[in-house]
């Protein structure tokens, strides 16, 4: 990772809580995973202040990717957000004004690889209409599956008992469900 970037990183990690933001454990786990496992076309619903977004991007970097992600808070968050990729000189995200699921079909058909980390009641309503458009073979991580236990559940059961998909809970940060679709 460029050092420009591990400094913008570092300093957006002073202020973590006020917005939300996955720990640097998870943002390092998200950018293995996606060099790993090559993915390409990425979709990030809940932006924040664009922290997590950072380190999606940077992995999409080694693949040759592209970072779809969409915030909906355009006072705050969404322009904070704007600001951050402008400082981190990557060129590879596309940020999106926007509220999922409506503004979904904005983005690409396809993605290999998608992040839920925003309104938890709603995660059933992006699975919905992202099932669809998830590769095979592609993943969804969902985030706070521990911290938000009681309001993940019954999206958490949903996953699990669909025979498409095939899921797994990995215990970093706030707690990420692994969701892969069959191939
Ligand atoms: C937990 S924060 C995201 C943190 C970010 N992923 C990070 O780790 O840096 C959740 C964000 O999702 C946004 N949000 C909530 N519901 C949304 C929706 N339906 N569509 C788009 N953004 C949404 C909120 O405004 C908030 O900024």
């Amino acid at each position: 990772m460029q050092t420009k970037l591990k400094t913008l990183i570092k300093s957006l990690e002073k202020t973590r809580h006020k917005y939300w933001n996955i720990d640097h454990k998870t943002g390092q786990f998200l950018n293995l995973l996606i060099k790993a496992l090559n993915c390409k076309t990425v979709l990030e619903i809940g932006t924040s202040n664009g922290y997590s977004a950072l380190w999606l991007a940077e992995a999409l970097t080694h693949t040759g990717g592209h970072l779809y992600t969409m915030e909906s808070n355009k006072k705050i968050r969404y322009p904070l957000a704007k600001e951050n990729f402008k400082k981190s000189g990557l060129k590879n995200i596309s940020l999106i004004l926007g509220h999922a699921p409506e503004d979904i079909p904005t983005t690409p058909k396809k993605f290999d690889f998608a992040f839920f980390d925003a309104t938890k009641h709603e995660h059933q309503d992006y699975f919905e209409i992202l099932k669809n458009r998830i590769k095979k073979g592609g993943l969804i991580i969902t985030d706070n599956v521990h911290s938000h236990k009681k309001a993940l559940h019954s999206y958490q059961k949903t996953l699990k008992s669909l025979k498409p998909w095939e899921s797994t809970f990995l215990n970093i940060g706030t707690g990420l469900l692994l969701s892969r679709k069959k191939a």
